[in-house]
């Protein structure tokens, strides 16, 4: 990819001129699927120049150039986490767990006893927060669902925070959002301030790192998908194609969650059918 824009030092103090900010711009959409307004330009611009002075790059090209160059992959997941928020908690927006609990989990679970095939998708996992929470509640209410084929899948476009959701360990104060009712035992973390999520939670979900804007690489179908403020940062037609792709791997019957401020549109929309606040059941046909 060429990217247009004159040299623009990124030294100390200096702002990005409209053409980085394009530039940018650009890559995010290309790369990422997101959509950054105009509006976005002040804030990127501080933390751009900020991370700029901190590796020593004083001219915004060089930087462009190592978005494409041998280590890119770092300076992509670093930009990336730059651009995003991977804010997440443990059964944040809770009436989506009761909805799992009431209504998604018990046929799937009999579904699962009775030798089917059960696969639920955390899409944008972040540090892996909210499939862990899946775990939680898929245990409580099915403490010998190890016996039986359930997967959790917890993926992220950005492997640095995939890497922290395999490791399962947070700051204690996290674990606070997780109703008492649960009572999880935790492990020790490698700190006293923080803990780890306990190892028969651990194994039920398996992460990967998954851009959602390229194809899926699945052969089967999901029970249940979770892409919770991920599709925010996309734009409408970006959007359109995520959902589409959901519901094209989703089992008939099969449930989306999407965060509070996000909303089903697009050819998808035909098919997924409201049946809660963001929460939409596949209904093809
Ligand atoms: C705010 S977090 C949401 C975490 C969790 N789903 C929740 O609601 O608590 C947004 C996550 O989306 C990820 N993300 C952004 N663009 C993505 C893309 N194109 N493909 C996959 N993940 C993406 C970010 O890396 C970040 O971890």
């Amino acid at each position: 990819m060429s990217i247009p824009g004159p040299v623009t030092p990124a030294s100390d103090g200096i702002n990005l001129s409209d053409q980085d900010f394009e530039a940018i711009a650009k890559f995010a959409y290309k790369h990422f699927g997101l959509a950054m307004s105009p509006s976005k330009k002040p804030l990127v611009s501080s933390r751009l120049s900020r991370k700029l002075r901190k590796q020593n790059i004083r001219v915004f090209k060089d930087y462009l150039k190592r978005l494409e160059g041998p280590n890119a992959d770092q300076e992509r997941s670093e930009l990336l986490s730059l651009l995003t928020t991977n804010v997440t908690q443990f059964f944040r927006e809770p009436h989506h767990f009761e909805t799992m609990r009431n209504d998604v989990l018990p046929p799937l679970i009999e579904k699962a006893k009775k030798g089917g095939r059960v696969r639920i998708w955390s899409a944008g996992c972040s540090i892996g927060q909210e499939p862990y929470t899946i775990a939680a509640v898929l245990h409580d209410m099915c403490p010998d669902a190890d016996r039986y084929d359930i997967k959790i899948l917890g993926t992220d476009i950005d492997p640095v925070v995939v890497r922290t959701a395999e490791e399962a360990q947070y700051p204690r104060e996290d674990f606070d959002g997780i109703p008492k009712t649960y009572k999880i035992q935790l492990e020790p973390g490698s700190k006293p301030e923080t803990a780890r999520i306990p190892q028969h939670l651990r194994k039920k979900v398996t992460f990967g790192v998954l851009n959602l804007i390229e194809p899926f690489p699945f052969k089967g179908k999901f029970d249940a998908i979770f892409c919770r403020n991920v599709a925010i940062y996309f734009d409408n037609p970006t959007q359109q194609k995520v959902w589409q792709a959901f519901q094209r791997v989703l089992n008939p019957g099969g449930y989306l969650f999407i965060g509070h401020s996000e909303r089903m549109s697009g050819p998808a929309a035909q098919y997924m059918k409201t049946v809660g606040i963001t929460t939409y059941v596949n209904t093809p046909g």
